[in-house]
């Protein structure tokens, strides 16, 4: 089995700032993995620079092929899609709008079928879907950005904190949604600061410390590890 995504030692400064220090980490067809990490570890800076966001050294593969080349919105058509940290959507369009945006390169005559998709996984998004966005929770704000990101049909979905600021009930539907997505197929990176809750629902777990990886293998074994216990599990699990 060949890896959908390959990243070999990546490396992204802010000037003379390394953020991401040589990572090499890797997701398999069908599986989500996931990078947890603190406040500054540098996940965004690893996802930006793998969706061709940021200027990076090192190699990403996707599919075998490589990206250094290729531009951002050539990786979105490839199948590689971000749902960023802050969500980023246009507050005064509807539900409906926004999701129709995420479908763009793929042509109007695909839209309604898309919408099924995403209102099949997210009815809470149907019910809504004349509602402006910005008038929406932040439990529905995820929902929509997911929503929005898998409208454009994605082989890979990058997920930045999809837990920030949600209740405990909220991040496990928003989890169980990424765990059905990834048995319809759809491989998935998950970056979160919530360990528990990403290490509950990945395959493969990497742990991120000042811009490098420490720790990796899979989530279970990742899990019972005593370090990421007693830091990131808070300990007494
Ligand atoms: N545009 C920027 N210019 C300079 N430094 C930056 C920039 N963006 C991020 N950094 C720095 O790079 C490091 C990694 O930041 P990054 O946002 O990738 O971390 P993170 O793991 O996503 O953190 P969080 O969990 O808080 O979102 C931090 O030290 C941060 O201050
Ligand atoms: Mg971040």
């Amino acid at each position: 089995m060949s890896a959908l995504l390959e990243v070999a030692d990546l490396r992204v400064a802010y000037g003379q700032v390394e953020a991401v220090q040589g990572v090499s980490l890797s997701v398999e067809p069908g599986t989500i993995a996931t990078v947890i990490g603190a406040n500054g570890a540098g996940k965004t800076t690893l996802l930006a620079a793998i969706m061709g966001l940021l200027p990076a050294k090192g190699g990403v593969h996707f599919e075998g092929e490589d990206l250094a080349y290729v531009p951002a919105e050539e990786r979105v058509a490839r199948g590689i899609s971000l749902v960023p940290e802050q969500r980023d959507l246009f507050a005064t369009m509807s539900v409906q709008e926004n999701l129709e945006l995420g479908a763009f390169r793929r042509g109007r005559a695909e839209i309604p079928q898309r919408l099924e998709e995403v209102y099949a996984l997210f009815p809470r998004l149907k019910e809504r879907r004349r509602q402006h966005a910005g008038t929406l929770s932040g439990g529905e704000r995820q929902m929509l950005a997911m929503g929005r990101a898998l409208m454009a049909r994605p082989r890979l979905l990058m997920l930045d904190e999809p837990s920030l600021g949600l209740a405990p009930l909220i991040v496990r539907d928003i989890l169980k949604t990424v765990s059905q997505l990834r048995d319809t197929g759809v491989s998935i990176l998950l970056v979160e600061q919530n360990a528990r809750a990403a290490l509950a629902v990945a395959d493969t777990a990497y742990v991120m410390e000042l811009g490098a990886i420490t720790l990796s293998g899979p989530a279970s074994t990742i899990a019972a590890d005593p370090k990421v216990s007693e830091i990131y599990l808070g300990g007494g699990h």
